[in-house]
Parts: structure tokens; C-alpha cells; sequence
């Protein structure tokens, strides 16, 4: 499978970084961190960035808004950037989201490269050109399609990235795997989470989000089978967030969504009960297990039904025919959600 043009699976990232500035040139350059990548990220590639203005942003999803989007344009704005100017985005998702935003707005669209720093970065986030910021309470909604100038992807960030984050990340390789790619999923299996060979991963999970992009780049069909495990996941996700000393990274809760809807797959699609069982015992063994109360499985089910890509009161998932091989659209009710997570809420104790 294809990787594109503008992604570099770097070996050497400081050198990718002197070539292509060598060959580009740039009014100005900003560079966004937030603490973190300033601190474990920045000092690994500063050598080989041009000179820049350092935007420093704080970490967190918290921090994807407006605010810190007017302190960007701001500085951007201060330091009189124009329309030949570049934005590099040096981070996780956030920094992806959000600095490709400002990039893609100001003056009507400045060109922005990714670096990205987190593992669900690297194999989801900056891949497919969605931009955007959370605004009042709802995530992502405000934003646009862009895709960045140039990708670079480094697997050395990870040295220093918390191994919780990597495990989020690891969510989507492994949804990657399942929705499209049988014969890794039997490889990926097979190794712990220490042991994979990320940049094998890396380059595969591009390779597979790529091609569903370009097939449907507006997620208006095919694109929506990135979209398994999220429908319950998100849920999770959302519920979870209301209680602060539990709150569940992304890739936790889209792993209880992978198991809720590998259980819906067998159910309304006849996937193989054992391939079932194999999906729910792999994500099992790498992820914190988290049981949802009896009490607040009908909320969380609920929360699957006013997920922003439902219609008319029905709750649309993307589900599994088989191991690598998914399709979307398929009709659910919220009864169906509420048994899916009794079935997780099941396996947990087993
Ligand atoms: N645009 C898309 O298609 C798309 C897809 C999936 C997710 N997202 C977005 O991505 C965001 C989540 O991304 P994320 O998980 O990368 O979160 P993140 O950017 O918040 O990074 C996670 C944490 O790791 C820290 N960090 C980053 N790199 C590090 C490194 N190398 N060493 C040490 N610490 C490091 C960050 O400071 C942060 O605290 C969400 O906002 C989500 O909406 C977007
Ligand atoms: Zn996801």
C-alpha cells in the first residue's frame, strides 16, 4: 500500500527537516509546542529548523479552543507573518488540530507541515486534513479540511511519550488491522505492545487511513469505516469525561467501543463468534478494564445516539463482516447498544 508524497517515515528526521527547508523557502516560520513537545520534542529537531518564532501553547485537549487559537493568530499577526509564511505543527493532536486551524484560517490559509509527536498522532490524527477546535463543550466543531504541506513521522518521540498515551495510540493501529488488513491483525496478535515494530505500524496504518481518505475524502461513504468502535466509544468516552477522576484516553475508550461493537458485528452481521472472542481478549490483555455500572448502561447508550453522525433517531455504526473486512451504515437501536455493553460489562469478569 501507498504512502503519499507529502509523508515522510523518517529515518534521520533532522536531516529530512535541513533537506526540505533547503529546498523550500518561507517569508517566516512559527513553530507550535505545548509544555511537553517543548520540552521532549523540541530539543531533538531545533537544529535542523530554520529560524522561527516558538508559539507555546499548554497541553491538553483542554486547550484546543479559541483562546489558544487567538493567542496563535496573535503572535502570528505580531510578528507581521504573511501568506508565504509557515506554521509547524510539533505535537500530539491537539497541536495538529488546532495549529493547522490557525494555519488554514489566517489570511485566508498559510501552509502548515505536522510533526507529530504522540503515536495516535502519527497513524490517525495528522493524516486525512480534518482541522479544528472544541467549542463550547463540543469536541471538534469548528474546524475544516486542509492538508498539510508535509508529514513527517519519526517513531523517536515515542522514547519519551507515557505509556498510556502509547497504548491510546495502539487503539487505532489495531482498528486499523481489523478493519482492513486480516493478515496483520494475525501479526500484531501476536507481540506485546513493547515489542511491536512501530515503524512498520506506523507506515502500515498510514498506508490504510490514507487510501480510505483519498476513496472518500468527506467521509461521505467508505471514510466512515475508520469510524468502528467509535460509535460506542465515543460514548464512553463522553460519559466518562463528566467524572473527572475517571476520565478514559481516547484510545481506552475506543477499545471498550471495539469490543461493544466487535459483539454487535456478530450479532447483526454474523461475524464468527471465536474471531469475536479473539477481538475481546486481545483488548483485554492491553487495556485498563473499566466496568459501566448497570445503572449507567442506558445513559451511555443514549450518549451513542446523539453521536453528531447519526440521522433521525438512528444510531448508525460501522461493524465487522469479518476480521478485515467492514462495513458502514448499519442500522442500530439503543437496545442493541445497551446489550453490547452488557457483554462487555460480562467478559470483564470472566
Ligand atoms: N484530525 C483527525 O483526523 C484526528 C483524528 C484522531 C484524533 N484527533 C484529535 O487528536 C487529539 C488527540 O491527540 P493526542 O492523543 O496526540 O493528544 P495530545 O496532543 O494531547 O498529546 C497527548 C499528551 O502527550 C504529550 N506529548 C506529546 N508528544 C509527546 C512526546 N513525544 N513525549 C512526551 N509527551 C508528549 C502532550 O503534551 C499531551 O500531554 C484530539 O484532540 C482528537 O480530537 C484528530
Ligand atoms: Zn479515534
Amino acid at each position: 500500500m501507498k504512502i503519499p508524497d507529502n509523508i515522510t517515515i523518517s529515518a534521520d528526521l533532522a536531516a529530512d527537516l535541513e533537506a526540505f527547508f533547503f529546498q523550500k523557502s518561507f517569508s517566516k516560520i512559527a513553530v507550535i509546542v505545548d509544555a511537553n513537545t517543548k520540552k521532549h520534542c523540541l530539543p531533538m529537531v531545533e537544529k535542523a529548523l530554520p529560524k522561527h518564532v516558538l508559539i507555546e501553547i499548554e497541553s491538553g485537549e483542554e486547550h484546543k479552543n479559541l483562546h489558544s487559537c487567538e493567542k496563535i493568530w496573535q503572535v502570528l499577526t505580531s510578528h507581521s507573518f504573511d501568506r508565504r509564511a509557515l506554521v509547524v505543527n510539533l505535537g500530539g493532536g491537539v497541536i495538529g488540530d488546532m495549529g493547522g486551524f490557525c494555519a488554514a484560517t489566517f489570511k485566508r490559509g498559510i501552509e502548515f507541515i505536522n510533526i507529530p509527536t504522540t503515536l495516535l498522532a502519527q497513524v490517525d490524527a495528522s493524516i486525512g486534513g480534518k482541522l479544528g477546535i472544541d467549542f463550547q463543550g463540543f469536541k471538534n466543531h469548528i474546524g475544516l479540511f486542509q492538508n498539510p504541506l508535509h508529514v513527517f513521522i519519526w517513531k523517536h518521540f515515542f522514547e519519551t511519550l507515557p505509556k498510556a498515551e502509547l497504548r491510546s495510540g495502539y487503539a487505532e493501529v489495531i482498528k486499523h488491522c481489523l478493519i482492513s488488513d486480516v493478515v496483520m491483525y494475525g501479526e500484531i496478535v501476536q507481540m506485546p505492545l513493547e515489542k511491536q515494530d512501530f515503524s512498520t505500524l506506523t507506515r502500515h496504518s498510514i498506508a490504510i487511513k490514507n487510501k480510505v481518505v483519498l476513496d472518500d475524502p468527506e467521509e461521505l461513504g467508505v471514510r466512515k469505516i475508520l469510524n468502528f468502535g467509535h460509535t460506542v466509544g465515543h460514548a464512553v468516552e463522553s460519559f466518562f469525561l463528566k467524572q473527572p477522576q475517571q476520565k478514559l484516553l481516547h484510545g481506552e475508550a475506543i477499545a471498550v467501543g471495539m469490543i461493544c461493537e466487535a459483539f454487535l458485528s456478530t450479532e447483526k452481521l454474523g461475524l464468527d463468534a471465536e474471531k469475536r472472542d479473539k477481538i475481546t481478549d486481545h483488548l483485554l490483555q492491553i487495556y485498563p478494564c473499566r466496568s459501566i455500572n448497570k445503572s449507567d448502561i442506558a445513559k451511555v447508550a443514549l450518549l451513542a445516539g446523539q453521536d453528531k453522525k447519526n440521522e433521525l433517531g438512528t444510531i448508525y455504526c460501522s461493524l465487522l463482516r469479518d476480521i478485515g473486512d467492514c462495513t458502514y451504515n448499519i442500522n442500530t437501536v439503543v437496545g442493541e447498544i445497551e446489550a453490547s455493553i452488557e457483554y462487555y460489562n460480562k467478559v470483564l469478569v470472566k
